[in-house]
């Protein structure tokens, strides 16, 4: 293939179901997942752990910039995330951890010295991005760009039983507060704020399972030539 790999990015704001319609994606295309959240999140972990406050932006870009992780999966083909070389997938999840996450996000510094790492995923043969700002900033001549909304008390109602699946409890109210003040940081912040791409697809997936999700992004993928569909199982 001539260029660079094709992209598909996912954007939309939290428990719109990005993370499952992208490792669908990636599973099915055999493509490589870019997760950019898990980033912010890492960086937020990283900066927590040495007392910096999310506020002092050039130390907490360092802290991005020197990011020591390792994505790898581990023997039951789960994703393990090191950072510093200790497990820390299950501790980035929190609601806390995305939260923690949403600040240091705002920082233009931070996101400059994330956006190389995040690049480099694109790799043959092909990158499914999942993010806020994929179809914007990061791969702005992306393939396709795919965009999903959905009604912030359903996200909510999703989240939920995505934490309480992993033992991590939380109230459904305190998770609707915390959704709400997320989406409203990533929404007004000036860097790279979450929209959608002039360019991108969007889908409202309130009234939708995965499946009905995962169709439509699979017919869009069919209405583009320059993505082959098939691959070697
Ligand atoms: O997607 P996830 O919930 O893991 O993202 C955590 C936070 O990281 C988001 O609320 C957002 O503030 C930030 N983020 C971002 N740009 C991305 C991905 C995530 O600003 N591309």
């Amino acid at each position: 293939m001539n260029g660079p790999a094709p992209v598909i990015t996912v954007d939309g704001p939290g428990g719109v179901g990005k993370g499952t319609l992208c490792q669908w994606l990636a599973t099915r295309l055999g493509w490589h997942l870019l997760d950019s959240g898990a980033l912010y999140r890492l960086t937020a972990l990283a900066a927590q752990r040495r007392n910096l406050p999310p506020t002092d932006e050039s130390a907490v870009a360092a802290v991005a910039a020197g990011l020591n992780v390792v994505f790898s999966a581990g023997t039951d083909g789960v994703l393990q995330i090191l950072l510093d070389g200790e497990e820390v997938s299950a501790v980035i999840r929190s609601e806390t951890a995305g939260n923690a996450a949403s600040q240091v996000a705002a920082l233009p510094q931070v996101r400059a010295a994330l956006l190389q790492r995040q690049r480099d995923f694109r790799q043959t043969p092909g990158l499914i991005a999942d993010g806020r700002d994929m179809g914007t900033v990061v791969f702005p001549n992306a393939e396709l760009k795919l965009f999903l909304t959905a009604d912030p008390a359903e996200r909510a109602r999703r989240r939920h039983n995505q934490l309480s699946q992993k033992e991590m409890n939380v109230s459904l109210a305190a998770l609707e507060r915390e959704i709400a003040e997320r989406d409203a940081r990533d929404v007004q912040r000036t860097a790279a704020p979450l929209m959608p791409a002039a360019d991108a697809i969007i889908l409202d997936t309130t009234a939708l399972n995965i499946a009905q999700v995962c169709e439509w992004a699979w017919r869009q993928i069919g209405q583009r030539p320059k993505i082959p569909t098939s691959h070697p199982d």
